[in-house]
């Protein structure tokens, strides 16, 4: 069995320190408990000595979750932030104090203006005082990666020997490169090894020179025992090291790495859409794991590929983080194969003489439209001539809407389609969206639950494109749906629509 390698989440506090993310108490514990939820082994939830909000925002969270995740808080390396961190943690089943001291050069003589004498002098100080409170302790020597190593080492053997039981080494300004910081690393760990096996060794890294998760892989391939990161590696400036790509790559490559993680990778698409939406920062679309288009394909060359086996594209099961299925994007560039694919999907069996017509109307449409939704396709074979069999389920379309907002009262009507039957409905809501997403779901009449929705703008001016993703669970199955079109309010209700149509599939899969 290979070594466990602890999951230190930091997104509610280095995370939280990005401009404008800041969150409400209640948000901070929605997000904190989705984080448990994920099984990391610490959480780190605020800076309590910073203002009264962080502080009983730490509480707070201290008090509800529970001792399967150890709560950390950080402060300087002087008693009134340890007491604060104190207080403001010593409810948590398992609390942590974790205490942040320079060590490079430059904090010593510019920050602090002190000797190294002086400074080893304040963090050992600091360490005893915190570890006469609580028995956890974590000593953060910021700037590590800049710093001289003997000096370093110097500074670790004397918070150990003060009662430090964490040893975190940050590359706070993201200045390392791999092969340097695992180097740093090893030879760290070696002694420490011999003078407190029992002592933990982390590493915190940031993502200045997009290394973050480079350098905290090789940390861990070198040693370090515990990874501290944030989800969709949000972090001041460039952000931190991205948690589900480390946990991903470690899972990816156990034996390499010779170290597995504890958290439930199931979990992390629903974390990181929760922290995109709370904190209002947008997940780049190709970004690692977690990006849209992270299990998407649209090369025609790529899709017939993985139609024919998955494994000759893809290297992770979009489920194991709890992503809808694979999605296969239709384009102009993509082949028939991947289209007959989709029309098959949807329980269409076109006969063979009539594919060649079909799919150049396809890619007529594709090509006036960037990208080809169910709905699309859908559309496209019910105004066809061309003959379709198949059993499908009966899909739901859009037939008309309506929106007016009166004594800025918005409200929506809509009128769709399931086979031969048709539902009208309206209702009243916070804003045009909800209104609309309202009477949708309504007249759908299942038990289902917005997740996600966003909107982008596919190009520039008023008549650009609007693409809307909308995202649903249902019976703890998530769906995702989406829609190209120049009016974004028609783009919303399809996008909706082809999320609830995944889902009657699904169900008529599974029937
Ligand atoms: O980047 C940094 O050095 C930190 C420490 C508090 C660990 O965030
Ligand atoms: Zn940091």
């Amino acid at each position: 069995m290979s070594r466990k390698i602890y999951v230190f989440d930091t997104t509610l506090r280095d995370g939280e320190q990005v401009p404008g993310a800041k969150l409400n108490l209640a948000e901070k514990l929605e997000v904190a408990e989705q984080i448990a939820k994920m099984k990391v082994d610490m959480m780190e939830v605020g800076f309590p000595s910073s203002s009264q909000g962080d502080f009983e925002a730490v509480r707070a969270i201290s008090r509800k979750i529970g001792k399967e995740v150890w709560i950390a808080a950080l402060g300087r390396a002087v008693q009134s932030d340890i007491d604060c961190i104190y207080e403001s943690i010593r409810e948590a089943e398992n609390p942590l104090i974790h205490i942040v001291l320079g060590s490079s050069d430059v904090h010593v003589a510019k920050k602090f203006r002190k000797t190294p004498g002086q400074v080893i002098e304040m963090g050992v100080g600091a360490v005893k005082y915190a570890s006469s409170l609580l028995p956890q302790v974590q000593y953060s020597l910021e700037d590590a990666s800049r710093s001289e190593f003997e000096y370093l080492w110097q500074t670790i053997e004397a918070v150990v020997k003060a009662g430090a039981t964490i040893i975190n080494v940050p590359d706070t300004v993201g200045f390392a490169i791999p092969e340097e910081f695992g180097k740093l690393i090893y030879r760290i760990n070696d002694r420490l090894k011999n003078l407190a096996p029992q002592v933990l060794l982390s590493v915190h890294c940031h993502n200045d020179t997009g290394l973050a998760t480079a350098n905290t892989l090789a940390a861990v391939k070198n040693g370090a025992d515990k990874v501290e990161c944030t989800i969709n590696g949000i972090g001041e400036r460039a952000g931190n090291t991205s948690l589900e790509e480390v946990i991903m790559g470690i899972q990816l490559h156990e034996a390499y790495y010779g170290g597995h993680t504890t958290v439930d990778t199931r979990q992390i698409y629903e974390t990181s859409r929760m922290v995109s939406a709370t904190m209002g920062l947008d997940i780049q679309v190709n970004k690692a794991i977690t990006g849209e288009n992270a299990f998407a394909h649209s090369s025609g060359i790529h899709q017939d590929g993985l139609l024919k086996s998955k494994d000759v594209y893809e290297i992770m099961d979009p489920e194991t983080i709890g992503a809808p299925a694979m999605e296969i994007v239709l384009t102009a560039r993509s082949g028939r194969h991947a289209f007959m694919h989709v029309t098959k999907h949807l329980g269409f069996d076109i006969p063979e003489e009539a594919v060649a017509d079909i799919y150049q109307q396809f890619l007529i449409m594709a090509d006036a439209k960037k990208e080809i939704y169910d709905n699309d396709v859908l559309t496209l074979l019910k105004n066809s001539p061309i003959p379709s069999r198949g059993t499908h389920p009966e899909l739901w379309q859009l037939i008309d809407y309506e929106m007016t907002v009166v004594n800025s009262l918005p409200w929506a009507m809509v009128k769709l389609a399931q086979g031969n039957k048709e539902v009208v409905q309206s209702q009243h809501g916070s804003g045009v969206i909800d209104a609309l997403y309202g009477a949708i779901m309504e007249a759908i009449g299942a038990p289902i639950e917005l997740i996600d929705y966003r909107i982008n703008s596919l190009s520039r001016g008023k008549g650009s494109l609007g693409k809307v993703t909308a995202q649903i669970r249902c019976d703890n199955q998530l769906f995702s749906g989406k829609a190209i079109e120049q009016d974004v309010i028609r783009a919303s209700a399809l996008s909706l629509i082809n999320a609830v149509n995944k889902m009657v599939l699904e169900q008529a899969r599974n029937y």
